[in-house]
């Protein structure tokens, strides 16, 4: 060990004892009830966990990659056993497992992302600086473009209204996107903007405008607002992302239609020829077609039919395409066989749902939520038995086998006591 390393060590060991914490297999530290006193200290990405929990076990490995990757940040990376300390789980209001929480000062954010290692420290990475970071060197930029699906600039003098907003933006976004500013001179080798201010996002190379920054002087302050708040919602994703259990909700924030290609990924997250050709004839017609369709939709493919099928309320071969009205939560279906659809009939079913003749499915009433819940309660169920038979009987059919014994002497008080008087008579007969 180098002399450096050593006093690393030694630090180390005094956060761990300070913490009150038993011995960690990983950088992950483990924390008590005395965290809620030195919460404050710095910044921090923390998994509230119970020792029974599935999804908990799941998340462990990835959450020690995690500390690993954010080993040499200012952020620290810890786990608390609601269970053993319930006091700290309050402070927090845990209310499920498990909930990772990024940490800092008196604020604390709740991360409702996919729990994958990159999206976890993306998260904890953005969340760990301030809001919009200035980039003061052209290098700074490539590395960006490297390393980031999506980021914002800022290119112009950091003042007047286009600049607020995009800072105010950056803030209430900040758990969701990666918000830089950088001067003229800079900008120039990497983007070609005509006028300033201009309000960039890079995505898969290439680069799009908020469309008013250099007019926005001219407009009401309020438009402006809506505008970039607006735009920074809608261009955040991907053109095709995958969408996940988590990150669905976000995209239903666009209130554009959301499209979605449904194949099924087996645990290795290999798609059948078939499907993934399917899957790559949706992309290859929207990226062609982006401007077209760019205002009004949002595309994306799931890799879990299951996601569909809750939204849909029904089972749905794959691969297939599902479309969803974000305000109104109605759905839509191609009437036509999906291996068989031609980039033409897609273009054809994109259009009759935006002049509205398309058979709309669903939506958000009272009796299509009530479905929803006893669909979920069916899929449950059904998940669980095919996951482990044994322990779902047990569950269910302990209680189910007291019940109907309880329920058999109350109603049946006297059932066996007929039951064998025939009997009875029998013998007595012969
Ligand atoms: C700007 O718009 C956002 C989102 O609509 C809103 O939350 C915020 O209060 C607005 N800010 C101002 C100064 O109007
Ligand atoms: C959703 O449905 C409503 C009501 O029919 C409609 O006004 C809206 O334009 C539709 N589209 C989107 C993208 O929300
Ligand atoms: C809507 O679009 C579809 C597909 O292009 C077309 O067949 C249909 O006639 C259109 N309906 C209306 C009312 O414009």
């Amino acid at each position: 060990m180098s002399p450096k390393s050593q006093w690393a060590w030694v630090l180390l060991s005094a956060l761990l004892l300070a913490l009150g914490s038993a011995a960690v297999s990983s950088r992950v530290l483990e924390l008590s009830d005395r965290f809620i006193d030195v919460r404050h200290e710095g910044q921090w990405l923390v998994m509230f966990y119970a020792p029974w929990c599935g999804y908990c076990k799941k998340t462990e490995p990835i959450f020690a990659l995690v500390a690993q990757a954010l080993h040499a940040t200012n952020v620290r990376v810890g786990r608390l056993d609601c269970t053993k300390y319930p006091a700290a789980a309050k402070e927090f209001k845990v209310r499920g497992y498990p909930t990772i929480m990024f940490i800092k000062g008196n604020m604390e954010f709740t991360y409702n992302g996919d729990r994958s290692r990159d999206e976890l420290v993306d998260y904890a990475l953005r969340m760990s600086g301030p809001p919009v970071q200035l980039v003061t060197r052209t290098e700074s930029v490539d590395m960006l473009k490297g390393s980031h699906t999506i980021f914002f600039m800022f290119v112009g003098q950091q003042e007047g209204v286009v600049w607020d907003t995009y800072y105010a933006a950056a803030e209430g976004y900040q758990e969701h996107g990666f918000f830089y500013a950088t001067g003229e001179d800079i900008a120039a080798q990497h983007f070609d903007f005509e006028k300033l201010p201009a309000v960039i996002v890079y995505k898969e190379e290439q680069h799009h405008f908020y469309p008013h920054g250099h007019l926005a002087h001219e407009m009401d302050p309020n438009e402006v607002n809506e505008t970039i708040f607006q735009w920074v919602n809608v261009e955040r994703f991907t053109l095709f992302p995958k969408v996940t259990r988590f990150n669905i909700h976000q995209l239903l924030k666009t209130n554009k239609y959301l499209v979605l290609a449904v194949v099924q990924e087996d645990k290795l997250n290999q798609i059948a020829t078939h499907e993934l050709e399917f899957r790559d004839m949706v992309e290859g017609v929207i990226r062609k077609h982006r401007p077209r369709y760019h205002g009004k939709f949002q595309f994306g493919w799931i890799g879990e039919p299951s996601i569909a099928h809750s939204i849909i309320l029904d089972q749905l071969p794959t691969p297939h395409l599902i479309a969803i009205n974000s305000s109104t939560q109605h759905h839509f279906i191609p009437d036509d066989d999906p291996l068989q659809m031609t980039p033409q009939a897609l273009h054809l079913f994109l259009e009759s749902i935006v002049n509205e003749s398309a058979v709309a499915y669903g939506g958000d009433t009272y009796f299509v939520r009530l479905n929803r819940a006893l669909f979920e309660v069916r899929r449950s169920l059904r998940d669980m038995w095919q996951g482990n038979p044994v322990l779902t009987t047990v569950i269910f059919g302990l209680p189910l086998g007291f019940l109907s014994l309880i329920m058999y002497s109350i109603f049946c008080g006297d059932c066996l006591v007929t039951e064998e008087d025939p009997e009875e008579d029998h013998e007595k007969k012969e």
